[in-house]
């Protein structure tokens, strides 16, 4: 059944797979749906996506679930967004222990509705031993708005004497990013078929590989992921060096 995660390579598998989870809304008007339907249909492409990372063996799994853009949209689909979070963080905190996945979350907690943001936290909590796939979710996220507090926060620092600017290096603003914890993506998804990157992990995307499917979140399936994952073991990294000198 799972014919294609067995050609997967498994001394190279990628360690961290962000996915910009795009095109729930056209899968619905296609649909003659509600968008809403679409991010309801898209909650369970991320427990299915969940599983084949793990299957697969990855490391971190980062989707982007919420920007900061998205914020503005009206605000019917804003509020039955964060409903949803609420409900299938609790309906799935079970299985993600049960699977010994991990949530994590990146983005301005500031901006969460208290009600999401205190679900969100509990099951951060609950799975907060598990040693398997940590998922991350990107919520209220923007590149720009993490990479503004980032500086602010180094700024401070110098400003106080902690820091001395001549010693900052790109792996100190690394460590001030919301992602210092992880290693960053090797591969990054976009779903939905747009060529662009919309504001996600602007600084840790420097050398990722970049994998576009026409196809929507909802119908993203795990051979979609695994394929992704087939095509990135096809690729050389070169991290601008000259292919020669990588065989060497
Ligand atoms: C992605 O799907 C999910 C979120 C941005 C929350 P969209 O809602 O952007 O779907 P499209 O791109 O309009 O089809
Ligand atoms: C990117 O999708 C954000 C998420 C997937 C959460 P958008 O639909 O918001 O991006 P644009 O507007 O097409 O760039
Ligand atoms: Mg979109």
């Amino acid at each position: 059944m799972d014919s294609l995660l067995d050609k997967i390579d498994r001394s190279r598998v990628p360690a961290h797979v962000a996915i910009i989870m795009d095109g729930n809304g056209r899968w619905a008007k296609e649909r003659s749906m509600e968008r809403s339907e679409g991010h309801v249909e898209g909650v369970n492409t991320v427990r299915r996506i969940t599983e084949a990372a793990s299957a697969a063996g990855v490391s971190y799994l980062t989707l982007y679930a919420f920007s900061t853009e998205n914020w503005n949209r009206p605000k019917q689909e804003v509020d039955a967004l964060m409903h949803l979070i609420v409900l299938a963080i609790e309906r799935e905190t079970p299985d993600l222990i049960k699977n010994n996945v991990r949530l994590d979350m990146i983005g301005d907690f500031d901006r969460m509705p208290p009600e999401a943001l205190a679900r969100l936290r509990q099951c951060m909590a609950d799975t907060a031993n598990c040693t398997g796939l940590t998922l991350v979710l990107a919520l209220s996220y923007s590149s720009r708005w993490e990479i503004t507090e980032a500086v602010r926060r180094i700024a401070a620092e110098a400003a106080a004497g902690k820091i001395n600017p001549a010693d900052i290096t790109d792996a100190t603003v690394s460590a001030y990013m919301s992602t210092a914890s992880m290693p960053d993506p090797d591969l990054l998804i976009r779903t939905g078929g747009d060529k662009r990157v919309s504001n996600f992990l602007l600084w840790q995307i420097a050398y990722s590989e970049i994998y576009i499917t026409p196809t929507y979140w909802p119908d993203f399936s795990k051979d979609d992921f695994y394929r992704a994952i087939l095509e990135y073991q096809s690729r050389e990294r070169r991290f601008g060096l000259t292919s020669e000198q990588l065989t060497k």
